[in-house]
């Protein structure tokens, strides 16, 4: 947890900057980023690979927070990113993100999103079921080009974690099945067009996974299936690319190892298991989200009203909610507050910390111990960086937050506060029809 900044007067800071002062300055809701945690993550998972002596691709899964000053901070790091739509794509070229560095995922890309993608000659895309190679054929064909490609697979292994956050087992409905044989099948069908250059082979199994055991199977599943790719097909990969899913600690209760942890052993686990099936060593790429921007990132809110119920529990309320941070509606998903001047404080009592919109289940905290705090004061809540923006919604019409980053005790925005004027840009006034 990211409280243990502290600036002499013992307020919570965010990359040098006391986090009352941005509120201040940016006004709330307010998401703040610290840009060296995110640098730093990166600068980790980089040294794991170079440490042992693999090649390697840090490819960050850019669904967790898309912005393009993100992208822009993952390039200067010599990260890769994963897109998995247009909408992400374009930002990354707005970014100037080199499009060589680019994967491209989803299980249902559309003709135009592939269009895109080969026009701008992103680096590689991974294919995710059969419809989608005959599309991307007929996008190659017309544009006469080719383009790299692998191939994601399903490797049958369940992890603990949210259900829907499981990925990778058998059911699941991403990527191509391996044991009723529509792996092998793919391969063979991309082996065969010109057009497709087959570099390597794909799994995800989940988020937010603290057991090492479901990522050490699957990536002995990866090695596995290309030693048989050899064998049958003749065929070796490249890459083998284990996805992401680094679970990193959200509450007290959480104790997860350091993501770079899971990504050393991952490594240790495929060059043994290579060296045992005789196989050269692939190069291995990972895709980690949540673990480089969620403990980077902070939700700055203002405490407002507050509702006592006596003698049973007390509501207090903030100016944000449900629109910047669905996970805790959605999948009951915990976190840690502080108050912005008082992080250490002992705490008096245990609130429920409400969200403003309309619905009982906007409870962003269910249980947080606090020290007394009147309204205006700011409260942090911690380790928001991941799926808090990027999954941010006007429901209830509330303009979504701004976010800045903070860097060496100076802060910038990098997406501006929604404008009530933004909230109504799309919307068309509607003539009754006069029959
Ligand atoms: N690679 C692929 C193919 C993925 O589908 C994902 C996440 C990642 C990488 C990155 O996983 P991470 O390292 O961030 O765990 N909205 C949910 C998380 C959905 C994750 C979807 N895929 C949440 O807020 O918990």
């Amino acid at each position: 947890l990211s409280i243990n900044q502290q600036n002499a007067a013992g307020q919570l800071t965010i990359g040098g900057v006391a986090a009352s002062q941005l509120a201040e300055e940016f006004q709330t809701p307010l998401v703040a980023y610290d840009v060296t945690k995110i640098r730093d993550q990166i600068r980790r998972f980089k040294s794991v690979f170079e440490d042992n002596g693999v090649s390697y691709a840090v490819s960050y899964a850019s669904k967790a927070f898309a912005a393009i000053a993100m992208y822009q901070v993952v390039d200067q790091e010599g990260g890769h990113i994963d897109v998995v739509s247009a909408g992400e794509l374009y930002t990354a070229m707005q970014a100037g993100f080199p499009m060589a560095n680019v994967s491209f995922h989803g299980n249902n890309k559309s003709r135009e999103e592939l269009e895109l993608a080969v026009a701008q000659h992103v680096g590689v895309i991974v294919l995710d079921n059969f419809h989608e190679i005959e599309l991307l054929d007929a996008v190659l064909a017309e544009a006469n080009t080719a383009v790299r490609v692998m191939l994601r697979i399903t490797p049958g292994i369940s992890a603990h974690t949210h259900e829907y956050d499981q990925t990778g087992q058998e059911d699941s409905k991403f990527g191509f099945d391996l044991n009723s044989g529509q792996a092998a099948r793919a391969l063979q069908t991309v082996l065969k067009n010109p057009r497709m250059n087959m570099i390597g082979i794909h799994a995800h199994i989940g988020s937010q996974i603290f057991e090492l055991n479901g990522f050490q199977m699957a990536a002995e599943k990866l090695v596995q299936v290309a030693s048989d790719w050899r064998d049958q097909y003749g065929y070796q990969p490249s890459v083998i690319n284990v996805g992401g899913g680094f679970g990193i600690r959200y509450t007290q209760a959480d104790d997860p190892i350091a993501p770079e942890a899971f990504v050393d052993a991952i490594i240790k686990t495929i060059k043994q298991s290579a060296s045992d099936h005789g196989l050269d060593l692939p190069a291995i790429w990972i895709e980690p989200g949540r673990s480089i921007v969620g403990p980077a990132g902070y939700n700055l809110y203002t405490i407002g009203s507050r509702k006592d119920v006596p003698g049973l529990t007390s509501y207090l309320t903030v100016d944000g909610g449900m629109g910047d941070n669905i996970r805790p509606a959605l999948y009951q998903a915990g976190y840690e507050a502080v108050l912005a001047d008082n992080p250490m404080g002992e705490p008096v009592e245990t609130v429920h910390v409400a969200g403003k919109y309309c619905e009982s289940g906007d409870i962003l905290i269910d249980q947080q111990p606090l020290p007394e705090s009147q309204p205006g004061d700011v409260l942090v809540m911690l380790d928001t960086g991941a799926y808090g923006y990027s999954m941010a919604s006007n429901y209830n019409r509330n303009p979504r937050p701004a976010v800045v980053f903070v860097e060496k005790g100076q802060a910038q925005l990098v997406i501006k506060r929604e404008t009530l004027a933004d909230l109504t840009r799309l919307d068309q006034p509607y003539r009754p029809s006069t029959d």
